[in-house]
């Protein structure tokens, strides 16, 4: 059938392409590159300001028409690993239960919302709308990953998830090597929390390079950029939005610092540690 047969209203005409591919083949090369398009958005550096779009000059003369609008698969909030009044009296009932049943749920429902909305933008080639939709990505998909890894990197200070020295041996070596100690280490992530100006995260990352020894890193983020650099493993992280700890604290965030050493789940901290990237992800895939 000629091109010129295919209706134009909804789809990009590539000249190059003459027949028509099976929808299937075309959705399951969209869903593809939806999830490779937020991904890329997510895992951009901070200082990257714009990621390719894959319909711009397509090189694949088999796609780019008679595409129509696909499902994109949802993202859902994960449950707690623990009861709402598990890190009392380091962090209140009220504001666990607000932060992730509404914060943490909000960052989802938006996620899915521009996910849906970039997904017809890109059906419909509207790139002005992918620009535009790209802050909205970052930002609720940086929201859902970095309270995911916060969740999951605490525990009740009754733990013994929470003892760096047994929870975490390999980890504990590589504190000490890098920054003499746990006391300095938690000194110095502290000086780097207190330092965020607004609202942001604190993260100690493992930095993995093609040749040399993994490195730690304290590195922290601002909003809810995530830690998805390139060789870059978040290791924990800690919330300095003040709805993770105003309630309670009031403008006293260097008690809510104090208090929050006594919940990191040293566990998941050393699982990490010793992990890949994408096994530090794994909470996110099982939130599909
Ligand atoms: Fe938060």
């Amino acid at each position: 059938m000629p091109s010129s047969a295919w209706p134009r209203t909804s789809w990009c005409h590539n000249p190059l392409r003459h027949d028509p591919a099976p929808m299937s083949t075309i959705n399951t090369f969209m869903s593809f590159a939806i999830c490779l398009l937020v991904f890329s958005n997510l895992i951009a550096p901070a200082s990257a300001s714009f990621f390719q779009l894959p319909f711009f000059n397509n090189p694949n003369p088999s796609i780019g028409e008679n595409t129509t609008a696909m499902s994109v698969q949802k993202y859902s909030l994960p449950p707690l690993p623990y009861p709402y009044d598990a890190l009392e009296p380091a962090i209140s009932k009220q504001i666990m239960e607000l932060h992730h049943s509404t914060h943490h749920a909000t960052y989802v429902t938006n996620l899915n919302a521009a996910l849906a909305k970039y997904s017809s933008a890109i059906t419909s080639c509207d790139v002005p709308d992918q620009i535009q939709l790209q802050s909205a990505i970052r930002f609720n998909g940086g929201g859902h990953i970095n309270h995911s890894l916060f969740w999951e990197n605490l525990a009740p200070q009754n733990s013994s998830d929470t003892k760096l020295a047994t929870a975490a041996p390999s980890l504990s070596a590589k504190i000490t090597e890098t920054f003499g100690g746990e006391k300095q280490f938690r000194e110095k992530f502290t000086a780097a929390l207190l330092g965020i100006q607004g609202s942001g995260w604190g993260w100690l990352v493992k930095v993995e390079g093609a040749t040399k020894e993994p490195r730690l890193a304290i590195v922290t983020t601002k909003d809810q950029d995530p830690i998805v650099g390139p060789g870059e493993v978040p290791v924990f992280g800690v919330d300095l939005w003040e709805h993770a700890y105003y309630l309670q604290y009031l403008n006293g965030k260097a008690a809510y610092i104090e208090n929050i050493w006594t919940v990191i789940n040293w566990k998941t901290a050393e699982e990490r540690f010793k992990g890949s990237r994408s096994d530090a992800f794994k909470v996110l895939k099982a939130s599909l």
